[in-house]
């Protein structure tokens, strides 16, 4: 079991830790089943106010979910569908405020209500994205958002 200490002194220091942390438990770790289930269980217990985090795996241009924490969730998204499919097709870091207010939304989990959604790309390959939802209306703010992506970073090297 490994335990972690993250502190959420402020949002810069808890990335940062975060960061760290989810490093030395992806490095050298070449499955990339282990790293996805190991990342979301290590991000969903330190973000205060998330109720989902997980993976979409880009198989064959559909998302497929992949390891996740939190409810059960739909199983396969068309690129360009709800907020998952459109960081598969546009290759942009989706954060969404009010998802009720985003065309096509996805519901899995009627209490989400604000999402932050990363395309992990390598080498110019998508191969999926991170999905990580609250239950606050715009839980993610610009600086979470940049702790995000690095986060993503870290992952798309590992996948
Ligand atoms: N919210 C996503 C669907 C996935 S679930 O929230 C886990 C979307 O609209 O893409």
């Amino acid at each position: 079991m490994y335990d972690f200490k993250i502190e959420a002194a402020d949002t810069a220091t808890m990335y940062r830790d975060l960061a760290s942390a989810l490093e030395g438990l992806v490095t050298g770790e070449p499955d990339a089943i282990a790293n996805m289930a190991n990342a979301s269980a290590l991000i969903y217990e330190t973000l205060p106010d998330v109720n989902w985090v997980g993976f979409y795996r880009n198989v064959g241009d559909e998302l497929v979910l992949g390891p996740f924490q939190g409810r059960p969730a739909c199983i396969r998204i068309k690129f360009g569908e709800g907020v998952c499919g459109v960081a598969a097709k546009t290759r942009q870091v989706q954060r969404v405020e009010d998802v009720h207010a985003f065309p096509g939304h996805i519901a899995c989990d009627a209490a989400s209500a604000s999402e932050i959604v990363l395309p992990l790309i390598k080498d110019g390959e998508l191969l999926g994205v991170l999905d990580i939802d609250s239950p606050k209306k715009a839980r993610f703010s610009e600086e979470d958002e940049a702790g995000c992506v690095k986060l993503a970073e870290i992952l798309s090297r590992v996948l």
